[in-house]
């Protein structure tokens, strides 16, 4: 397990690499539990696990598992019983074992590696003892160790090789090792509970919907699955929540935020101004374009948003430092401090990066996010036509925009699953500008929404910590509740039946 650790140790100096300046994507923030951690700046590492509650996770419990998973799921060319290598890591330490159908609490992977996730999903470990759990986490594939055609070069290249990489495929990749498991562990009536965050946590809630026969339940947290299509009214948004918590923390900070972009753009039209604001901002590599520095400047204020978690809050620290920098600074320079304040101090900051998630918004997770003109930042209208060309462009096929809400739904969501559906917890916390896209509202008695106030991305299913507010500990017991209740219900029927 010293992946793990490293992961952590490692994780400062990949702070800069996180930002992807695809034209393709600039708009469509991560959607990852844990922003592959070093997305949150420095705030990650210093604050939770340090202070983590219980000692839970121990990474030696965890046995790395590999499956030779199926390239395509659904047709039966030749080329699609090519197999690749998928990791999955079992956890048994707490497993009350297959006689007596103890349950399973399963970690659906995200667009990230799984090294990166499982440090600091402590919902699991910290509820395995109570539930008598067996722990399995599956890595998505493209990610982490689980890439196919051997290499992330080749898987990479092109749409001939990245085209398997879905989240309809991922979900199939699900069933088939929880179906492999139960099946090597003779625990076939053992009760799966699917556990994800954020674009996990759509795939969580889908997977419920698709395969009931092999989740009983599914908490899905912070899972924005409305965010596809027309369901989420354009003249409200992500952005709009970004401004709000920035806006909520210091008036001044929103203040200084909202003027910065015209004197970046101002400073940019001057002779030498690139390079100028290349010094100021201590970049990586010398500007090519304003729009470089402000996509950078515009992701880093979303994750702070995103993650403005207890007892860091990270909107508060970009504020304080910006509303702390001398009055007499001008307001790039105030901003640059926010910038370090977020990142820490590190030799050089604006860097791109290119990731599985530009393909994934290019492909089928299309989210149409505009910035109105009510927010801190430039606003901007999402253009379909625009967007699909600038994808073929740069992957030489289109992406499918309604393909999300055709084959998983999402439109009248109440109507269509109040009666079909059940067993779903959508938690959020509206702090998170992606919780704009999620179910906010009860669908039926068992497709739940339980969301905070003052919670953020992914919160609940996060390591608990002695800082953790009452809201947030009150969030993960209803959680933890309800799927007692689903349990309760499953062995009652399971013993009428046997
Ligand atoms: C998985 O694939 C590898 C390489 O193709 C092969 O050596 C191994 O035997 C396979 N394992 C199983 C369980 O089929
Ligand atoms: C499970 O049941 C089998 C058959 O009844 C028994 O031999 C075995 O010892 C049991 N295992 C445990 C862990 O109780
Ligand atoms: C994609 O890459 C493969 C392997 O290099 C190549 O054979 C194929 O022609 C490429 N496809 C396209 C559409 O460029
Ligand atoms: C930042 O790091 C540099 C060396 O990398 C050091 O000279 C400087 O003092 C540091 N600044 C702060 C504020 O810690
Ligand atoms: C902002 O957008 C709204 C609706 O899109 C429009 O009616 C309004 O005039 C715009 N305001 C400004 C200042 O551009
Ligand atoms: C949410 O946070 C705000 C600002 O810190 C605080 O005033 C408020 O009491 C909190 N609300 C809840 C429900 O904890």
């Amino acid at each position: 397990m010293k992946q793990l650790t490293f992961s952590l140790q490692s994780s400062l100096l990949l702070i800069s690499l996180i930002f992807d300046t695809t034209s393709v994507s600039l708009k469509i923030p991560r959607l990852s539990p844990t922003g592959g951690q070093f997305i949150h700046g420095n705030y990650w590492t210093q604050g939770r696990p340090s202070e983590a509650l219980s000692s839970a996770f121990d990474p030696k419990d965890l046995q790395t598992c590999y499956y030779n998973q199926t390239l395509d799921h659904f047709n039966f060319r030749y080329d699609s019983f090519n197999t690749f290598q998928q990791r999955y890591l079992i956890n048994s330490k707490h497993w009350g074992g297959s006689n007596i159908s103890a349950p399973i609490l399963a970690y659906l992977g995200a667009e990230e590696s799984l090294d990166d996730d499982i440090p600091n999903i402590g919902f699991l470990p910290e509820n395995a003892i109570h539930f008598q759990a067996l722990q399995i986490y599956i890595e998505h594939r493209y990610y982490g160790k689980s890439i196919p055609f051997g290499s992330t070069e080749v898987a990479f290249k092109n749409a001939s090789t990245l085209g398997y990489f879905n989240s309809a495929q991922a979900i199939a990749d699900y069933a088939e090792i929880l179906i492999h498991v139960k099946k090597q562990l003779h625990a076939e009536h053992s009760p799966v509970i699917v556990i994800g965050g954020s674009y996990g946590g759509m795939l969580a809630s889908w997977f419920r919907l698709k395969y009931p026969h092999v989740a009983l339940g599914a908490l899905a947290s912070s899972a924005p699955i409305l965010y596809f299509d027309d369901i989420v009214p354009p003249e409200t948004g992500y952005y709009s929540i970004v401004t709000k918590d920035f806006r909520e923390a210091s008036e001044t900070c929103y203040q200084i935020i909202k003027k910065s972009w015209s004197e970046i753009d101002n400073i940019a039209s001057k002779p030498e101004g690139l390079s100028c604001l290349s010094k100021k901002f201590r970049t990586c590599r010398p500007l090519t374009t304003s729009s470089e520095l402000k996509d950078y400047l515009e992701s880093m204020y979303a994750m702070a948003a995103q993650y403005d978690s207890p007892p860091n809050h990270p909107v508060t620290v970009v504020c304080g430092s910006i509303d702390g920098a001398s009055s007499t600074d001008d307001i790039l320079t105030k901003i640059f401090a926010g910038v370090v304040a977020y990142f820490g101090n590190l030799s050089c900051y604006v860097t791109e990066t290119h990731d599985g998630w530009a393909w994934q918004t290019c492909s089928d997770m299309v989210i149409p996010i505009s910035v109105n003109n009510d927010t801190m930042f430039p606003p901007y209208k999402f253009d379909l036509d625009e967007f699909i060309n600038n994808c073929k462009a740069t992957y030489g096929v289109p992406p499918r925009p309604n393909w999300v809400t055709t084959y998983f739904g999402g439109h009248d969501i109440k109507l269509s699953l109040s009666r079909f559906a059940s067993n779903i917890i959508f938690s959020n916390g509206l702090r998170d500008p992606y919780s704009i896209g999620g179910i906010l509202e009860d669908i039926s008695d068992s497709v739940v929404a339980v969301h905070t106030k003052n919670g953020s991305h992914c919160l609940d299913i996060f390591t608990s910590t002695h800082a953790d507010p009452d809201w947030l500990v009150n969030q993960r017991k209803s959680e933890v509740r309800i799927i007692k209740g689903w349990m309760a219900k499953y062995y009652a029927d399971l013993q009428a039946l046997q």
